[in-house]
């Protein structure tokens, strides 16, 4: 019996309308747009209304998605939410989407807290449930509210966040040679204290002490986390193509996870792709987390850079310190 295949039968995004630019935020920190963008690439970023949850991104971009891939609500059995923002620490962001979104009381709903390399895990996962047999179709999203975890007074970190929506749904196919080609999943689980929140886990419950300390805040040692992200990604992109037999010549577009123009270009000159051959918008949203590599794979398809035929790769890093990289055939 053949294997059917897993397919992105939509995608869709959501940004709030809100932009931070670099010069706004530069007027309540020690800071700049020139260091900004010469370290980071980043010009703007999309910060969520006062009152927008997490769930309400996610509702915007899982609709698109629906509305791309020509299905509703009821034809979706299993929902996958990869957020380290959901609305509330219990219960999962995904049944709160599920509900807005009206999806069947039989919909499988759970988050998934991979951090930026969330949605490439959620997506794996989403994959071999279909492929299973046990489920029809899946609505993957990465969704993230940073702004809401991010210290405003500390100018090494929140000048690299934002705030985002990206969907894809995904089903099985009988057609020959397109869909999820593999995916190659990590973890550099030592060093998990490189970027991390270090309270409101339940190794320190939340405190009056916690709170006056700022640590519910994303903490991150930057300039090690640049280099192991260069590492990883590196290391993910070449094992899943040697896996594969491709070339990275063979690459249409790569997807990377969009948290420094400067760790991209090291990826590029790496793969010895030139920079044309990878998608890039961490300039108009900075650091979305779980959400960058679906809103960006959602506007390089509306965009038209990404064809029928083409294979595209996905990779990403995050804290954990995860990593993982997809490839896909259109
Ligand atoms: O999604 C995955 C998670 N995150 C990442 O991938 C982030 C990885 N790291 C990075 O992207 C970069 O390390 C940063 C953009 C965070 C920082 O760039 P860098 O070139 O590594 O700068 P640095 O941390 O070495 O800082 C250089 C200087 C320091 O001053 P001194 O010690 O040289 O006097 C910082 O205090 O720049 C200072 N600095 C700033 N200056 C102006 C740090 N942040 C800022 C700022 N504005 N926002």
């Amino acid at each position: 019996m053949s294997q059917r295949s897993t397919v992105i039968l939509g995608t869709g995004s959501y940004a709030p309308a809100r932009v931070l630019s670099n010069a706004e935020l530069a007027q309540t920190i020690d800071s700049s747009d020139e260091w900004i963008h010469t370290r980071s690439g980043i010009r703007e970023r999309r910060i969520a209304a006062p009152g927008e949850m997490t769930s309400d991104m996610a509702v915007v971009a899982a609709k698109n998605a629906l509305e791309d891939a020509k299905l509703t609500a009821a034809d979706i059995d299993l929902l996958i939410v990869a957020t380290i923002t959901p609305d509330l620490p219990m219960p999962a962001a995904a049944c709160i989407i599920q509900h807005k979104l009206g999806l069947p009381t039989a919909t499988a709903c759970f988050d998934l807290n991979a951090a930026c390399s969330g949605f490439i895990y959620a997506f794996d996962t989403a994959c071999a449930m279909l492929s299973s047999g046990r489920y029809r179709k899946a609505l993957v999203i990465g969704v993230e509210k940073l702004s809401s975890i991010v210290d405003w007074q500390d100018r090494t970190t929140c000048v690299l966040f934002g705030d985002g929506a990206g969907a894809v749904v995904v089903g099985l196919s009988d057609q020959p040679g397109v869909g999820l080609i593999g995916t190659k999943l990590g973890a550099y689980g030592e060093s998990v204290d490189l970027l991390y929140i270090p309270a409101g886990g339940s190794s320190r419950p939340a405190s009056g002490t916690s709170v006056s300390a700022g640590d519910h805040f994303i903490k991150m040692k930057g300039k090690e986390v640049f280099k192991m992200a260069v590492r990883a990604m590196e290391e993910s992109a070449r094992d899943i193509l040697e896996q594969h037999g491709l070339t990275a010549t063979q690459i249409g577009l790569v997807i990377p996870h969009q948290a420094n123009l400067r760790i991209i270009e090291a990826i590029a000159q790496y793969l010895e792709l030139p920079m044309d051959r990878f998608f890039v918008n961490v300039d108009r949203y900075g650091n979305t987390s779980a959400a960058s590599i679906p809103i960006a794979l959602d506007e390089a398809r509306r965009s038209g850079r990404i064809r029928a035929g083409d294979i595209t790769l996905l990779v990403a890093f995050g804290a954990g310190l995860t990593y993982g990289s997809a490839l896909i055939r259109w």
